[in-house]
């Protein structure tokens, strides 16, 4: 296993929509525990794979965290199959949008299909965190980013943070 750096904005890789999965094989499951060791070293709770320049339909996410053990849980080419009408806004924040944190509303409730780290097909009903958590990261598989869904002002704010943030850490 190893820690893989992080991806930050503006990355043009981050805007890649990444590929299906095709098998889930010994190659995908080490890939996959990259991703967590990575996820576990940047203090994050969600992370998909393009976040660590791979562009598969791959997220490992561990909201347990808090509690000190490990359980890391990967999906692979997870599909919403079923979203509430009902919104829930949660402040959200990204390992690739550093220093960054805003207030994001999708739907509540979600039913979501994937397969697990043994290939096994899984559905799941989620939410409060789960739900939003599972939402945030596939978006990174369809190349969109948290602050895609604020307002252009407030995103070229944030854009500008970072840049600001990323130019004083070259510097400093
Ligand atoms: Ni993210």
């Amino acid at each position: 296993m190893a820690v893989r750096p992080i991806l930050t904005a503006p990355d043009p890789r981050l805007k890649a929509v990444s590929t299906e999965v095709e098998t889930v094989d010994e190659a995908l499951r080490a890939l996959i525990d990259d991703m967590a060791e990575s996820m576990y070293a940047a203090d994050g709770i969600g992370l998909a794979a393009i976040q660590i320049g791979v562009p598969k339909r791959v997220i490992v996410m561990d909201l347990d965290q808090k509690s000190g053990k490990k359980n890391p849980r990967a999906f692979v080419n997870p599909r919403i199959v079923w979203a509430s009408e009902e919104t829930a806004t949660f402040e959200e924040g990204c390992l690739s949008v550093p220093e960054i944190w805003e207030d994001v509303a999708r739907p509540a409730h979600i039913r979501a299909e994937y397969l697990d780290r043994e290939g096994v097909q899984q559905s799941l009903e989620a939410d409060g965190l789960l739900a939003t958590c599972l939402q945030h990261e596939m978006d990174h598989l369809e190349g969109v980013l948290f602050i895609d869904h604020i307002s252009k002002l407030k995103r070229s704010m944030a854009l500008r943070k970072l840049a600001k943030a990323k130019r004083l850490k070259e510097t400093g």
